[in-house]
């Protein structure tokens, strides 16, 4: 019966990233409609099935981190029927993030990062506050990486989701790269020696891409608007295009472990049967 329990224990974990909120129905750099996109998502994560435990968004909830920005962040939230969490990026200003969501009292656990942990379901999640107030780049201080060690060793034995706005890996995608996590190697050193981090999630790249990174696997969430062009040439230009906006589904469970799936917000054609009364059909 303990068995039984134990592998019948389960999270469902949804994360969007880089909504880049704009206040007034102005558009994200004159072409992207981000506040309908987040709108969009919103309906797609109420409507999943089965429904998830949470929500987590890594960042770059508003464009330019002022109020009118975030009142229309949390007015367009308000219709998600799911727990949400939230952590700043680079685009992000944290007293006026604070301002706007004095509710979510797990953004308070420190006295000037929002940094934090919730230990509230079977999955523990951390969030990390590598914005740096006028700086595309991200930082972590010694102070939040001491935090973080000394957080995941309260708790090593359960599976736990580290998230953190930027990337902390060489995507490859050179503009990125030169707005990086500076304390990457630092990160992936604490984050190696707690064997129990299933990933380290992040935003920032506008795409989904994953990488090893510390004895776990680092995955960003593809932009829940707009995309970062996926272009590899060294000195590519600082580009964006609409491809699909989408989301990550980390489904956690004891049999299995954490599985990351990528859904879309959109609707396409189908779902259509393989199969018909006479087999597959030809
Ligand atoms: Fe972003």
């Amino acid at each position: 019966m303990a068995d039984q329990a134990l592998n019948s224990c389960s999270c469902l974990i949804a994360q969007i990233s880089d909504p880049h909120i704009k206040a007034g129905g102005k558009l994200s750099y004159r072409q992207v409609d981000t506040a309908n996109a987040l709108r969009q998502a919103v309906n797609t994560l109420n409507h999943l099935a089965p429904r998830p435990d949470l929500v987590l968004i890594s960042g770059d909830l508003v464009d330019f981190g002022l109020p009118e920005e975030y009142a229309t962040f949390k007015q367009i939230l308000a219709e998600l029927t799911l727990p949400v969490y939230l952590i700043p990026g680079n685009h992000d200003e944290r007293q006026h993030l604070c301002a706007a969501f004095p509710e979510h009292r797990y953004l308070f656990q420190h006295h000037h990062y929002l940094q934090w942990v919730v230990d509230d379901y079977p999955v523990r999640l951390i969030g990390l506050d590598s914005s740096v107030p006028g700086k595309p780049h991200g930082e972590l201080s010694d102070e939040s990486l001491a935090w973080l060690d000394a957080t995941l060793a309260e708790k090593p034995e359960k599976p736990t989701l580290v998230m953190v706005h930027h990337h902390p890996f060489v995507s490859g995608i050179d503009h990125m790269d030169r707005q990086p996590l500076k304390q990457s190697t630092a990160l992936a050193e604490v984050i190696g020696q707690h064997s129990q981090v299933e990933r380290v999630l992040c935003g920032h790249l506008h795409r989904s891409v994953q990488a090893r990174f510390g004895n776990t696997l680092a995955i960003s969430c593809p932009g829940v608007s707009h995309q970062v062009s996926l272009d590899l040439n060294p000195d590519g230009p600082s580009r964006f295009l609409l491809e699909p906006p989408g989301y990550l589904l980390h489904q956690w469970s004891a049999a299995n472990g954490m599985i990351t799936h990528q859904g879309f917000i959109e609707h396409y054609p189908g779902p259509f049967p393989f199969y018909d009364a006479n087999g597959l059909i030809d």
